[in-house]
């Protein structure tokens, strides 16, 4: 399974690029504005810290704008993939890019039927968002099984799952047991993962006992 991280923070992207755990980058609009910085900007210097897809969303909802979007944002670095909405204009421009041989990533699925079509235009990556379907009720690891389920129907489909809208490691550990592709992860998630109490404390008790022992390795 691979881990994509869902920030444009680039201090935290460089830290966990360290980690030697870091597949790839997803942004949006959302993190760009938190970023407080310009989005070519932004994404060039992500780009150059990862060498994984980098996802950059197009802010246009039609075709014809969308697509003079991504001209400017796949300049920007050869691993930039362009994210677009789930609309009929986005899976248009999904279908186009494709087609010129461009990575993308189609973002906003709360349903399978909308992974379906996704998948038919073409896209690199679907993205649905578990979190934003748990927050009104629904079930949105139950989605992520629907979709494994159906393009494994399908072999000739070749869009991945990236598991979007990622709240706690309890998502990440469903979504890799259901097979999915990818899973994006807010740095604080991804941080988590490495913790357990009883590695702390098994930690605490094996260094109390080598002082002990009064020996040095090195
Ligand atoms: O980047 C898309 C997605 O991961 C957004 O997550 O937490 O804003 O629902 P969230």
């Amino acid at each position: 399974m691979k881990f994509f991280v869902d920030t444009a923070d680039t201090a935290e992207i460089k830290s966990l690029a360290e980690s030697g755990l870091l597949d790839g980058v997803t942004t949006n609009p959302s993190l760009i504005a938190k970023s407080g910085r310009k989005i070519l900007e932004v994404i060039a210097e992500i780009c150059a810290i990862v060498e994984g897809p980098v996802s950059a969303e197009v802010a246009a909802t039609d075709y014809e704008t969308m697509m003079r979007e991504a001209a400017v944002l796949r300049k920007i670095a050869h691993n930039v993939c362009i994210k677009l909405p789930l609309t009929p204009d986005g899976l248009r421009a999904c279908k186009a890019l494709t087609n010129e041989g461009v990575q993308t990533n189609v973002t906003l699925c709360f349903s399978a039927a909308q992974a379906l079509i996704a998948a038919k235009a073409g896209a690199t990556f679907i993205s649905p968002f578990v979190g934003r379907l748990d927050d009104i009720g629904q079930d949105g690891m139950e989605l992520i099984s629907e979709i494994v389920d159906i393009y494994g129907n399908y072999p000739a489909l070749t869009t991945q799952v990236l598991v979007a809208s990622v709240r706690n490691p309890i998502h990440v550990i469903t979504a890799a047991k259901l097979g999915a592709d990818v899973a994006t992860l807010p740095p604080s998630v991804l941080r988590m993962l490495y913790h357990h109490p009883l590695t702390d404390k098994g930690l605490a008790a094996f260094l109390k006992d080598w002082q002990g022992t009064g020996q040095s390795i090195l």
